[in-house]
C-alpha cells in the first residue's frame, strides 16, 4: 500500500508530467510556426498542439506577416477567426505551401495516427494538398510501432453497425465514439469508430484494407505523408526527417 508521502510524490510526478506535456506542446507549436514565410498559404491543424501554432501565427500576422490559412476543422476555423488569421477554402486555392498539424502517435518513419479530435478527414484532405506537411508533437506521441492509440476511422452513420462488423474482420476491435451519451458527429456529419488493432506492423496495408470497406470514409492512418516533424519534450525541440 502507498503511504501518504508516496501518494503525494505520485501526485506530484503526474502533475509534473502533465505540465511537461503542456510545455512540450507549446514549445513544439511555436517552433513549427517559424517554418511559415511571408505570403504563404498554410493548412491550420486541429488540437491542443496546433493551438500554439495558430497563436504564434496570429501574433506574427498582427506584426505584418501576410498569410492565408486553411483550417482543418470548424473548431480551428473559429479559433483562427478569433485571433485574426485570414482564411481561405478549397474554393479559393488548389494547393498549399505548407500544412502544420498535430498527431496522436508518430513512429520513426513519421507514419501517424491522427483523428483523436475527430478531424481526420479534413486533416487528410488539407495535408495531401500541401507541398510540405509538418507534424508537430510532444515527445510522448513517439512510438516504435503504431497501435496503442485506438485508430479513429470515420464512417457514414447509415449502417455503421455493419461497417463496424466489417472492420472487425480486418482484425480490429471497433468502438463507436460517443459524446454526452450520443454518437460523436464529425464536421462532415459522420461517426467515428475508435479501433483497437494491436500493433500495426503494416500501416499502409491496414489503411488500404479499411478504406475499401463500404461505409468507411477515411482512416486516421497518415502514411508517407509527413515531410518533417517538430518534437519537444518540454525542454528541447528537435526537427526530424522520416528515417
Ligand atoms: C485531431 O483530429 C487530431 O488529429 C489531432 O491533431 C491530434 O489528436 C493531436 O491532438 P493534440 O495536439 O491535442 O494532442
Amino acid at each position: 500500500m502507498m503511504d501518504d508521502g508516496g501518494r503525494e510524490r505520485a501526485d506530484n510526478d503526474s502533475s509534473k508530467k502533465i505540465r511537461d506535456v503542456a510545455r512540450a506542446k507549446e514549445l513544439a507549436g511555436k517552433r513549427a510556426a517559424e517554418f511559415v514565410e511571408d505570403g504563404m498559404t498554410v493548412g491550420l491543424g486541429t488540437g491542443s498542439t496546433a493551438y500554439w501554432v495558430i497563436q504564434s501565427l496570429a501574433s506574427r500576422v498582427s506584426q505584418g506577416l501576410r498569410l492565408r490559412g486553411l483550417p482543418t476543422s470548424e473548431q480551428t476555423a473559429q479559433l483562427a477567426r478569433k485571433v485574426g488569421i485570414p482564411l481561405v477554402t478549397f474554393a479559393d486555392v488548389h494547393s498549399l505551401d505548407l500544412d502544420i498539424d498535430g498527431a496522436d502517435e508518430m513512429d520513426d518513419h513519421l507514419q501517424l495516427i491522427k483523428g483523436g479530435g475527430g478531424a481526420l478527414m479534413r486533416e487528410k484532405l488539407v495535408a495531401v494538398a500541401a507541398r510540405k506537411f509538418i507534424v508537430v508533437v510532444d515527445s510522448s506521441k513517439r512510438v516504435s510501432v503504431l497501435g496503442k492509440f485506438p485508430l479513429p476511422v470515420e464512417v457514414v452513420p447509415f449502417a455503421w453497425q455493419t461497417t463496424a462488423r466489417r472492420v472487425e474482420h480486418c482484425g480490429c476491435r471497433p468502438h463507436l465514439r460517443e459524446q454526452d451519451g450520443t454518437p460523436f458527429v464529425t464536421d462532415n456529419g459522420n461517426y467515428v469508430l475508435d479501433c483497437f488493432c494491436g500493433d500495426i506492423a503494416d500501416p499502409m496495408g491496414l489503411h488500404q484494407q479499411l478504406k475499401l470497406l463500404p461505409g468507411v470514409v477515411e482512416t486516421g492512418l497518415f502514411v508517407n505523408m509527413a515531410t518533417e516533424a517538430v518534437v519537444s519534450d518540454g525542454i528541447k525541440v528537435e526537427v526530424l526527417l522520416p528515417q
